[in-house]
């Protein structure tokens, strides 16, 4: 039924002047905008946010990216709302992502790939908490 994910337009979106584009799209999907706010990240908020790569190679550069300036994190909601972010953005690496998605559209390298959605209803709630507390 109705769900809430999260959304991020990545500090190489804000940069690129992508905000708009993103927005437009998850508007005219019909999704509800729930909360919105630009903001940059501090290395222990990247961090928590990206736990689950803690052990990755490229969670160094991943840190560095996501706090190297402004993101728009954004809290969404409608049917199915996690699967179908995660469709309308497209495969992680933006070469395999298909086309009419944000990353396939959009972008050309994994490390900068526009946005983020969370990949299911526990990393939601818990990305929604960290990033908004309040709802
Ligand atoms: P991941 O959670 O696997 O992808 P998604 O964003 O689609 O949920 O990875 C988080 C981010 O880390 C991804 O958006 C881009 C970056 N990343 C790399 O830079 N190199 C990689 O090999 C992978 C898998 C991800
Ligand atoms: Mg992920």
């Amino acid at each position: 039924m109705s769900e809430r994910t999260l959304v991020l337009v990545k500090p190489d979106g804000v940069a690129r002047g992508l905000v708009g584009e993103v927005l437009s799209r998850i508007e005219r999907k019909g999704f509800t905008l729930v909360a919105l706010e630009l903001r940059t990240l501090d290395r222990a908020t990247a961090e928590s946010h990206y736990g689950e790569h803690a052990e990755k190679p490229f969670f160094g550069e991943l840190v560095d990216f996501i706090t190297s300036g402004p993101l728009l994190a954004a809290v969404i909601e409608g049917r199915e709302a996690i699967s179908s972010w995660r469709t309308m953005m497209g495969a992680t690496d933006p070469a395999k992502a298909a086309p009419g998605t944000i990353r396939g559209d959009l972008a050309t390298v994994m490390s900068e790939n526009v946005s983020h959605g969370s990949d299911s209803p526990e990393s939601a709630a818990r990305e929604i908490a960290l990033f908004f507390p309040h709802l």
